[in-house]
């Protein structure tokens, strides 16, 4: 195996700092260094090697998956013209979504902190994808999970949670819809869970340890571009995943302008009132609480219409299958990339994969 920079041999010893795509860095632990068929002594050496010539380390646990997911260019939905735009593909984790990040980062952070500990409960309230989320990760901890959900979200999010052992709650929506009274209802049916002794609640719209997790999204994206980001856009559900990506590129000093996106029928964070709508995961119906207006630029409403048919063109155009949520990121984010023109970019996350969807109609013809 040998570096394809500097054309160095390894010697062994060598340890993987993380890999995604196609790469694997890996940092030599031996400070001895073959180089041009001569050994010289050296500290530390990063290499960039082919994937297919190591192999992928083997995880101690289910939790050590987490992460690392690759990122692709969109090569066919974007117009002539328009700036460059890039998708990190957050179904590669686990569970299929990026929730498993901030699950993990709920659960390990108040077992630091010694507010969770073995035996206890843990509850939550979810659209589905966190509950599925925290389920597996509930599942390999050994902690038991009580969800609140409804039959407004995926049977399929439902179905996982339950196949990782969780005890589901079903509070009933009006006609499959998420109406501005649905979330206030599952919170209310959660904290009545959560006042039982022995109980952690995560509460995920109040969480601030979700950041922790999501932070990493950012710094991979950091890693992973080859080139500044000119933008970058999110759906806003918690606000946990724009708010963590955000604070992640102002620590490293990037000039990204983050722009955060809501469901046009329910525009609250725009200044409009509460709706009904199905982009499941987001639009609330209130300002979340984890929204800081100093960590984004702009707020924009997206036609939920305008996401679902570009979800369509992406699995038949670019053979990318995604949820909702994603479809509306990314249509916002080629709206963006024409805006600004050639030259530049702009990313955004692929937050689920479309298998989530399959029983309902974003893809059925
Ligand atoms: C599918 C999907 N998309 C987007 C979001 C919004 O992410 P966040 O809550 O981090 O704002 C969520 C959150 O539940 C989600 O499940």
């Amino acid at each position: 195996m040998s570096c394809d920079i500097c054309k160095a041999r390894t010697l062994g010893g060598d340890r993987v700092l993380f890999s995604f795509g196609s790469v694997i860095w890996l940092r030599r632990e031996l400070p001895r260094l073959e180089i041009e068929g001569r050994t010289r002594r050296a500290t530390t050496c990063k290499y960039v090697v082919p994937k297919s010539e190591v192999a992928v380390p083997v995880a101690e646990s289910m939790l050590d998956t987490i992460g690392n997911t690759p990122v692709v260019r969109l090569a066919k939905v974007v117009p002539d013209g328009a700036a460059d735009v890039f998708v990190k593909l957050e179904w590669f984790n686990p569970t299929g979504s990026y929730k498993d990040r901030m699950a993990l980062a709920m659960v390990t952070e108040a077992e630091r902190r010694g507010d969770l500990k073995p035996g206890m409960t843990v509850v939550e309230y979810t659209g589905g994808s966190t509950g599925s989320s925290l389920a597996y990760v509930c599942a390999a901890k050994g902690y038991r999970f009580r969800v609140v959900s409804s039959d407004a979200f995926a049977a399929e999010k439902l179905k996982t949670m339950q196949a990782f052992g969780a005890e589901l709650t079903i509070v009933a929506s009006e006609g499959g819809k998420v109406t501005p009274g649905l979330t206030p209802r599952m919170i209310a049916k959660a904290a009545e869970f959560a006042a039982e002794p022995d109980t952690y609640w995560t509460d995920q719209l109040n969480n601030a340890d979700s950041l922790v997790g999501y932070r990493a999204i950012g710094r991979e994206l950091l890693e992973q571009m080859d080139r500044p980001i000119d933008a970058f856009c999110a759906m806003v559900g918690t606000a946990g995943l724009a708010m963590g990506v955000s604070s992640a590129f102002a620590d490293a000093g990037a000039d990204t302008r983050i722009v955060i996106l809501e469901p046009a029928s329910t525009a609250v964070i725009s200044g409009g009132e509460p709706g009904a709508h199905r982009v499941e995961g987001t639009g609330v119906g209130f300002i979340p609480p984890l929204l800081d207006v100093n960590r984004y630029d702009e707020v924009r409403a997206i036609e939920e219409a305008d996401g679902r048919t570009m979800a369509s063109r992406l699995a038949a155009e670019e053979g990318l299958l995604a949820g909702t949520s994603s479809g509306l990121n990314i249509a916002a984010a080629i709206d963006l990339a024409i805006e600004l023109g050639a030259g530049k970019t702009v990313v955004t996350v692929a937050c689920d994969t479309g298998l989530k969807y399959l029983a309902g109609d974003l893809y059925a013809t």
